[in-house]
């Protein structure tokens, strides 16, 4: 059974969760919600770097064996810092899904919905780098989106208006292919599919990286399966949010 660490800005990481206990369903898992400093979109890369830090040691001192850095804007900011300070502990990120996006594209156009944080985070923009030769890449940033999953409202007239404002403007440009990249937004799926009707396709990377996480594993050797699952929430701030979104994953 390995050990495994997660983390993120809330609630959001829980998207990637439960696409790895769909793979790995006997393992242990530390869920770590930095809620109280919640949201990093707009933090500077030093403030993550150092909750990123902080978040690992705890982490660690659990006894994880990896570390999932469920949260686009925390491996932007901090994955090569986390990677250069503990070349010991396997460390897997996020990325917007811009490969399989551009690969799947009938239109041409791709939207991306992310953090200001991921969207400027210099990881992205060598990946939109090699890509936007082929297809355009349009951009938003999913504007009072994780504020909305944090304080569980997925649904009704709020949750649409917000959603409908950053996503249009994709739509409108063309984009037949929204990648979500931000772990919060999977929340809002169903929403973002109902606005963007069903001609246009939704990317979620959560099962791509859960996948990664399993191969990583397998890799390092760190022995898998056998059980029993168990799982730790913890929270930096108030627990209502966390277990209100881990209802939705169990
Ligand atoms: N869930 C996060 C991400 O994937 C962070 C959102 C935020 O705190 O701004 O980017």
């Amino acid at each position: 059974m390995a050990s495994i660490g997660i983390f993120d800005s809330g609630s959001g990481g829980l998207s990637v969760y439960r696409e790895l206990k769909k793979i790995l369903p006997q393992e242990r898992y530390l869920y770590f919600s930095d809620n109280a400093h919640c949201p990093y979109g707009e933090k500077t890369a030093e403030y993550i770097q150092d909750r990123a830090r902080t978040i690992t040691d705890f982490l660690l001192e659990k006894g994880a064996d990896i570390i999932v850095v469920a949260c686009n804007t925390a491996t932007a900011a901090a994955i090569a810092t986390l990677r250069e300070e503990y070349p010991q502990v396997p460390f897997i990120g996020m990325e917007p899904a811009v490969k399989p996006a551009a690969l799947g594209t009938r239109s041409g156009v791709i939207g991306v919905l992310a953090t200001a944080g991921t969207l400027k985070g210099s990881k992205y923009l060598h990946t939109r780098g090699r890509f936007e030769d082929n297809v355009s890449i349009v951009e938003h940033v999913g504007e009072g989106f994780v504020e909305l999953v944090e304080n569980g409202i997925l649904e009704g007239e709020k949750a649409l208006d917000t959603v409908r404002a950053s996503l249009q403007p994709l739509l409108d440009k063309g984009a037949d292919i929204i990648v979500l990249g931000c772990t919060h937004y999977p929340f809002l799926q169903p929403l973002i599919q109902r606005l963007a009707g069903p001609s246009v396709q939704v990317i979620d990377p959560a099962p791509a990286v859960a996948r990664q996480t399993l191969h990583v594993l397998q890799e390092k050797g760190i022995p898998t399966g056998k059980g029993p699952f168990s799982i730790e929430l913890y929270h930096s701030g108030d627990p209502e949010s966390l277990h209100r979104i881990y209802q939705l994953v169990q």
